[in-house]
């Protein structure tokens, strides 16, 4: 659509005119932004350590894979909950379409890393093939859940404070 037409459009219009600032916020920096590193770097850090275990058949991996699937899954938690305040409270954000697809895939991705780290409490030698599997599905899971998180602050503006100083 052009910019001619979009600036046309009414809808459009509505949900641009509200409000996207952050509302869960240390001096204007959104939590949810500092937060889903951790559980992207650990849901990434189980996949290596599956790799690793498959590859060496040494039980140090398994039980790093272990851990790395825990906190991964505890950090998803954390960071989902702030990001579900943020969708809840803020009206520009949850007006955006992009808002919702962003919260499914990443929804996805906590049940995928959750999963990941049950199976390992559950099942003695879980990692070859199941987790394994899961671990390479939670990495996929984690690019398009961060890609449309990204999409949220490059592409709509959200959470983003613009400085006068110079
Ligand atoms: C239901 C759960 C979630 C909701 C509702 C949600 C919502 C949001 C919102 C509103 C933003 C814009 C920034 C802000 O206002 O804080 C955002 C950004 C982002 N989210 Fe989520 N989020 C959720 C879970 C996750 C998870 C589990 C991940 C990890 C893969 C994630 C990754 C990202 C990334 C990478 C960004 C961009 C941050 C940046 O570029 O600095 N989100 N999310």
């Amino acid at each position: 659509m052009s910019d001619t037409a979009t600036s046309k459009s009414p809808i459009i219009a509505a949900v641009t005119e509200k409000d996207v600032s952050s509302a869960v916020a240390i001096a204007g920096h959104p939590i949810h932004a500092m937060a889903v590193h951790f559980p992207i770097a650990l849901a990434v850090a189980t996949l290596g350590a599956d790799v690793f275990y498959w590859w060496s058949a040494d039980p140090f991996w398994e039980r790093a894979g272990l851990w790395a699937a825990g906190f991964a899954f505890a950090t998803a938690v954390g960071a989902s909950l702030v990001g579900t305040m943020e969708l809840l409270m803020v009206p520009g954000i949850r007006a955006r379409a992009a808002s919702w697809t962003h919260a499914i895939a990443a929804m996805m991705f906590v049940s995928i890393v959750g999963l990941n780290w049950g199976v390992r409490l559950a099942v003695p030698n879980a990692v070859l093939p199941l987790g394994l599997v899961l671990s390479a599905l939670g990495a996929v899971f984690t690019g398009l859940a961060g890609w449309h998180g990204g999409k949220l602050i490059l592409h709509h503006g959200v959470g983003i404070m613009v400085s006068d100083q110079e």
